[in-house]
Parts: C-alpha cells; sequence; structure tokens
C-alpha cells in the first residue's frame, strides 16, 4: 500500500523534450514525481528499474510506437496505469488503445488541466484496483487458514475418537500412535518428502478407524477366526478411508485404504499389488504388523522384538514390500524403532 508521504512516480514519454518537460513541471508541481522516457528502449529501462505508477504515452514516437509498446507494458506490468497521448486526428487510434487496456487518453495539444485530471482519475482507479486486490488476497488467505483449521480440529477429532476406541481394550491401546511413530522412522529413512511424511502421520494414526464398525465379539475373540470372521475384521480398511476421505487427501485416503495389501496380491480381496500399492501404505503395512506382534492380544502373548523383527525378515517380499524391510531393518538396527 502507497504510504502518505511517499510520492507516486509517473513516466513521461514523448520523443519532444519541450513537451515533456512542461508535462512534467505542471505534474511536479501538484505533488508527482516524474521521469521521463523518449523512446520505447527507455520507458522499458525505466518500467525495470522504478516503480512507475502511471505512463503516459505518446503514440506517435520514432521507432517502436506507443501503440506496439501499450500490450508489452500491460502484461509485464499490470499495475501501472496507461494515458495515451495522441493527435486529435487520430481518436479511433486512441479508442483502440482504450481496448488494449488504456486507462485514458489525452489529446494534443494537451489542456494541463485536463491532464490533471486524467492523471488523477487513472490514479484512483489503480488504487481502488489494488486495494481491492489486496482485500480478495487477504479474504483468500482466510478462507484457506480457516479451511485448514477446520481440517485440523475435525482430524483431531477422530484421532481422539481412534484413541477412545484403542483404549478402552488393553490390546491395542496406543496402537495408532505407535504404528504411526514406527511408519515415520521408516519413511525418514526412505527419504520422503515432507508432504509424505504429513500423509504418513496422519494414515498411520486413522489407519484402523474403519474399526469402529467392526464387532467387538469378533475383534476381541480369544481364538482363532473363521474365514467369515477375518473377512468381516478386514472390511476396516476400506471402512476407514470412507469415513476419513471427506477430510482428508487422497493419498490418506489410499493408505488407508490398502493398508493391508500384501505385496505380493495374496492379501484378500486385493486389487493392487507391489509397486501399485500406495507406498505409504507399504510402510504403514511393516509398522502396523510390527506393532501388532510385540503387542499382547487375545489370542497370544507379545512376541519378543527379535522374533517379531525375524518375522518381518521371513515375509519380505511376499508380505511386505522388500525396500520398505530393509529401511525398517536398518531402523531396527540402530534402535530408533524400539525406542
Ligand atoms: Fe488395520
Amino acid at each position: 500500500m502507497k504510504q502518505a508521504n511517499e510520492r507516486e512516480i509517473l513516466l513521461i514519454v514523448d520523443d519532444e523534450a519541450a513537451i515533456r518537460r512542461v508535462l512534467c513541471q505542471k505534474l511536479s508541481r501538484e505533488g508527482y514525481q516524474c521521469e521521463e522516457a523518449s523512446d520505447a528502449e527507455q520507458v522499458l529501462n525505466t518500467l525495470a528499474t522504478s516503480p512507475i505508477a502511471l505512463v503516459i504515452l505518446d503514440i506517435k514516437m520514432p521507432g517502436k510506437s506507443g501503440i506496439e509498446l501499450l500490450p508489452e507494458i500491460k502484461s509485464d506490468y499490470p499495475d501501472t496505469a496507461v494515458i495515451m497521448a495522441t493527435a486529435v486526428t487520430e481518436i479511433n487510434v486512441a479508442i483502440q488503445c482504450l481496448k488494449q487496456g488504456a486507462d485514458d487518453y489525452l489529446c494534443k495539444p494537451f489542456n494541463l488541466d485536463e491532464l490533471s485530471l486524467a492523471v488523477q482519475r487513472a490514479l484512483e482507479k489503480r488504487h481502488l484496483q489494488l486495494e481491492l486486490r489486496e482485500y480478495q488476497q487477504y479474504l483468500e488467505e482466510k478462507v484457506e487458514e480457516q479451511t485448514g483449521e477446520i481440517r485440523k480440529l475435525f482430524l483431531g477429532a477422530i484421532e481422539a475418537l481412534v484413541s477412545a476406541l484403542e483404549a478402552k481394550d488393553r490390546y491395542t491401546a496406543g496402537h495408532s500412535r505407535r504404528v504411526s511413530e514406527i511408519a515415520l522412522a521408516v519413511g525418514n529413512e526412505l527419504g520422503l518428502s515432507a508432504q509424505e511424511m504429513e500423509d504418513l502421520r496422519w494414515g498411520g494414526l486413522l489407519h484402523d478407524v474403519g474399526k469402529i464398525a467392526i464387532d467387538q465379539l469378533i475383534q476381541n475373540k480369544p481364538a482363532k477366526l473363521t474365514d467369515e470372521e477375518y473377512e468381516h475384521i478386514m472390511t476396516h480398511a476400506h471402512i476407514g478411508a470412507e469415513i476419513v476421505r471427506p477430510v482428508v487427501n487422497e493419498r490418506i485416503a489410499e493408505i488407508i485404504e490398502h493398508h493391508h495389501a500384501h505385496y505380493d496380491g495374496s492379501g484378500l480381496h486385493q486389487v493392487v499389488a507391489g509397486d501399485d500399492i500406495p507406498l505409504g501404505a507399504r510402510i504403514l503395512a511393516v509398522a502396523d504388523a510390527f506393532d501388532a506382534m510385540i503387542s499382547d492380544r487375545p489370542y497370544r502373548p507379545a512376541l519378543s522384538i527379535t522374533k517379531a523383527i525375524d518375522e518381518i525378515k521371513r515375509c519380505s517380499g511376499t508380505q511386505f514390500d522388500p525396500v520398505v524391510v530393509t529401511a525398517f531393518l536398518r531402523k531396527a538396527e540402530t534402535r530408533t524403532i524400539e525406542t
């Protein structure tokens, strides 16, 4: 925004020095700072180095004319107002210039009072345009900020729901948070981008939200599941993705959808396999299985970390992506996973 004590810079373009001088004197007396140019090259040089608010552009100049220069100015300096200066006999040309984005035109010989008014009008219009754009930007930023806040609150609420769901049963308490942390350690080892890490974090925290729709008696059954029961439990991946899809990006929903997919395609009702499974889901599969193995479950006690790691190694290339397993093992070796 222009400060009250900041003088606006005008660029007077005419090949006749006498005309430039008269215009500069008049406009300087009115408080504007004036620069001068006699041809297109000087105009472009001045625009590139000074914040010109308005150009008074002579249509007829030796070399590149004002008409040819106008589109260039409007395209490279859209915030600079342009008033065309033309001979009375060239009114049609001036109107053509208005169509090409000029803010006004003045006829030569100049009436200096008209000149002042035209400059004032064009600058006021420019201020309004700049203010409007600034306000639009402010509104867009506000909307984006509030959308982000609402999204964060909603995701936080779902996360709280998952924690509450897990806390109800001692076997799964804290599972999603631990899975998210393990997955992030692996993601970090694999050099994931900040965006991929953020998706993975949410994928980990929300991956089992679909269990809200699963029969608790089946989930906590202290014996081997029947095929039907297993199938019922496995629907939680799809249900979870559908629950979060309205508020998360599609990548997070896909991570949740496929977090039980086997790398070799042998999982239940699997539609994607190998590297077609989203990388985040392949990482979660390892993190999820590892945390499940080292936790007590209704049907078996917790495995030792060594045995769980051996099991992950054994399933590399079948259930799990070998690249992810290698990254996981590197983290496990440095004890990052355990801590
Ligand atoms: Fe799961």
